[in-house]
């Protein structure tokens, strides 16, 4: 359909799997179209660069529920708790937990920022939610469900919660408790809150009733790789009091899942032992998968710190080089340090019918996670030239919007 590009994407991809045939048939052909699209999804952060074929047996013949609180086995045998605390833990270490902590495995990260409002309206009931307008949605659906006041702070031209909207907000409610939702990663821009400042500005105003969640689905674990003197203030040793990452997105998982920190258990007076599971319902989901912190563990134990390191190192590189190169073009792109993101002008319709983008109306990001490739970010650029070169030379095409702000590069 995008006659204007250096290559077409093949003209079925949008086309639905037909769903008719015999069943053997139609799996076929939805992991056809599912393989043959994937080439062209740049824009969001799942990594797909790992396979997981020695979980085969596990995932396709055994149930494996873990209900309830993971480090209370309760009655039922067909769990894998043990393994879950064994990620927690690993994944803890990583974020520089005390030994105090307790966690478990989410549905994902939007479950983690849920339940972490949750505790905070459990221990302080007049809690207000404090969050940046860079944040992401489930923050502000969370306080939502929760009936909590939630105040949306400015977040500067990178992503960044703006410190000073922050203090001054805080200031009008000294007698409320807090809890600041910080962001690793913000979703358009990968810019990461800094909690040190966070913490610091409650200090100053004397909010002693404070927590400060930090919702690092993306970037939790690659920063929490980086060598001490690089690695940004977001983490416990910098006063989060709970994170949580997303398993799908740098770990990999292919199935959605997360796992959620807290410095120590949270206080939560309602939190019951259920009689029939022999299990503290600490969880927000009754019934848990078993499955998904096999998966976390498989990967953790595969690839160890130092498999992992490189991965995200990888990524980073890549970032590095798709900025660089729509530098060379002439294409306005930013990059916040050592994000996989990178920001670009929204390119022309026909380059984003082909490409998946991220796009929030004003600007789109390419996000280079693990198993994205140099052939991709070659193949998109030759496009986005095509597409320029095509438009240039078209009398009738229609102009290039006009400019709008664009976001200041990091300094
Ligand atoms: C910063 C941030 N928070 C939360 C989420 C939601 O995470 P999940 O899909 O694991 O629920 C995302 C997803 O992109 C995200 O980028």
């Amino acid at each position: 359909m995008a006659t204007n590009l250096a290559t077409t994407a093949p003209a079925d991809l949008n086309t639905p799997v037909d769903l008719s045939g015999p069943v053997e048939q139609v799996l076929t052909d939805l992991h056809t179209t599912l393989k043959r699209s994937r080439r062209f999804d740049i824009g969001f952060p799942g990594a797909v660069d790992l396979t997981f074929p020695a979980l085969a047996g596990l995932f396709t013949t055994q149930l494996l529920n873990n209900v309830g609180d993971p480090f209370d086995l309760g009655h039922g045998r067909n769990h894998t708790k043990q393994v879950e605390q064994q990620v927690i833990n690993t994944i803890a270490d990583l974020l520089r937990a005390p030994a105090s902590r307790w966690g478990y495995v989410t549905t994902g990260s939007t479950e983690g920022n849920l339940h972490a409002l949750d505790a905070a309206w459990q221990t302080y009931p007049d809690v207000v939610v404090y969050t940046s307008t860079a944040a992401h949605y489930s923050v502000a659906k969370a306080a939502r469900m929760l009936k909590l006041p939630l105040i949306m702070v400015r977040a500067d031209d990178t992503g960044q919660m703006d410190y000073d909207d922050l203090a001054g907000q805080l200031s009008l409610r000294r007698d409320r408790a807090a809890i600041i939702v910080a962001t690793a990663g913000t979703v358009m821009t990968e810019a990461v809150d800094n909690v040190t400042r966070i913490v610091e500005i409650c200090h100053t105003m004397a909010i002693t009733r404070r927590l400060v969640h930090v919702d690092a689905a993306l970037s939790g674990i690659p920063l929490a790789l980086l060598p001490d003197a690089e690695r940004p203030a977001f983490d416990f040793t910098a006063g989060a009091t709970s994170i949580v990452i997303s398993g799908h997105k740098f770990l990999s998982t292919l199935m959605p899942c997360g796992v959620l920190v807290y410095a120590q258990p949270p206080h939560t007076p309602l939190h019951a032992r259920v009689a029939y599971t022999g299990s503290v319902d600490s969880t927000i989901s009754g019934s848990r998968s078993g499955h998904t912190p096999l998966i976390l563990w498989h990967v953790l134990q595969t690839l160890g710190t130092e498999g992992l390191r490189a991965r995200a190192q990888a990524s980073r590189d890549l970032a590095a080089y798709t900025h660089a190169q729509l530098g060379q073009v002439g294409w306005e792109a930013t990059r916040n340090p050592y994000a996989f993101t990178v920001v670009l002008r929204t390119p022309p319709a026909a380059v984003r019918d082909k490409w998946v983008l991220a796009d929030d109306g004003q600007y789109s990001h390419i996000v280079c996670a693990p198993g994205i490739t140099q052939v991709q970010i070659d193949d998109f650029l030759t496009d986005l030239q095509a597409a320029r070169e095509h438009r240039a030379a078209s009398p009738t095409a229609v102009p290039e919007p006009t400019r709008r702000r664009f976001l200041r590069s990091p300094r």
